[in-house]
């Protein structure tokens, strides 16, 4: 998979890395809303945003940091054209800034408690068919469990999302803070949303830990692991991850900030099956692109390794398979014609 890359960090990569067509499934809606949507959207509420004037709203100093700033980003939307002009903002920047064209968006139903969950997601679908219609990309979405609230809370989201089901919404997920909310807190909320047909996916090992990514596997029955970085830590349970396929959603600058080292290259050394995501693209800030381009410079990724990386997030999409035969067939001629265009280094 990995070989060094005698052009890594050259125009010629970055340019292959940002015209590489892409999908997306580590992307956080309220983290992907162009801060220009977000501060009018804020304005129209008459709610303040915590910057003063000639301050960037999206300045954050470390990751609680981070969660508190999610939170006020997420307490602006209010109303269903809120959410569809939010996510039609979030997906014109990945189209523009990622080539993305096919993306699996969460969003945060418990962070939005004055808006009820059929308004957030009637306002995600109406913005997901806009941009399908304008630009080309089709998104797709998973509301996703905030850990840091108690169990019961995560059990009734499940129940909302099975009570309203809409075909865009795929399967569940859980992020924010893993030290206030540990994975066994979530077993039945997992079970449920897995006896209702809905995939499953789970925030585990950012900060480092092993046991969360084990706990995450193996009692919450999850088709995918969000981050994962720190089953580097247990080459067994690595080895388990390996043999079954299970797919993991890596994020570049993401894991550099809180692994304080690069992880992806090693993770795909060790035979994981690791696609390359944004997280939360407008915030932090970067773009597919960019996140593709950086793990090839600092991982020594070649071309090769960079589409595998591609084709790696193809096959882990919750598409149904002819779809996802369909994307597969879609890229596979894309990237030959991307190859041919730009003879490769
Ligand atoms: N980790 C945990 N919670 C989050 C993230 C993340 O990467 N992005 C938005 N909420
Ligand atoms: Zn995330």
């Amino acid at each position: 998979m990995t070989s060094p890359a005698s052009g890594a960090g050259s125009a010629g990569l970055d340019v292959f890395a940002r015209r590489l067509p892409k999908v997306e499934m580590h992307c956080h809606l309220p983290g992907a809303i162009p801060v220009e949507t977000y501060l009018d959207i804020s304005r129209a509420n008459g709610i303040p945003v915590r910057s003063t004037a000639g301050e960037d709203p999206y300045a954050f100093t470390s990751f609680e940091d981070f969660l508190e700033l999610y939170g006020m980003i997420c307490a602006v939307l209010r109303t269903r054209a809120d959410f569809e002009r939010a996510v039609y903002a979030a997906l014109e920047r990945q189209t523009r800034t990622g080539n993305v064209r096919y993306a699996e968006l969460f969003f945060s139903p418990t962070d939005h408690p004055s808006v009820p969950y059929a308004t957030q997601v009637d306002g995600l679908v109406d913005g997901i068919r806009a941009a399908e219609h304008d630009l080309g990309i089709v998104a797709r979405l998973i509301p996703s469990i905030n850990r840091t609230l108690p169990a019961a809370a995560a059990v009734e989201m499940v129940e909302e999302v099975v009570a309203y089901r809409r075909d865009e919404v795929l399967g569940i997920g859980m992020d924010n803070n893993e030290a206030l909310g540990p994975p066994a807190r979530f077993v039945e909320a997992y079970r449920m949303a897995g006896r209702h047909g809905l995939k499953r996916t789970a925030h585990a090992g950012e900060r480092g830990s092993a046991e969360e990514v084990a706990v995450t596997i193996d009692e919450l029955g999850v088709d995918r692991i969000d981050h994962g970085y720190g089953i580097l830590n247990d080459p067994e349970l690595v080895k388990r991850a390996v043999d079954r396929g299970l797919p993991f959603t890596g994020c570049w600058t993401v894991s550099l900030i809180q692994m304080g080292r690069p992880v992806l290259g090693r993770m795909i050394e060790a035979g994981l099956r690791v696609s390359i995501n944004s997280d939360d693209p407008a915030v932090i800030p970067t773009d597919l692109g960019r996140e593709f381009h950086g793990v090839a410079s600092t991982e020594n990724l070649d071309r090769q390794a960079l589409v595998q990386c591609v084709m790696n997030g193809v096959e882990a999409t919750w598409l149904d398979d002819s779809d996802r035969r369909a994307l597969r067939g879609r890229f596979e001629s894309e990237i030959h014609a991307l190859q041919a265009e730009l003879p490769g280094e």
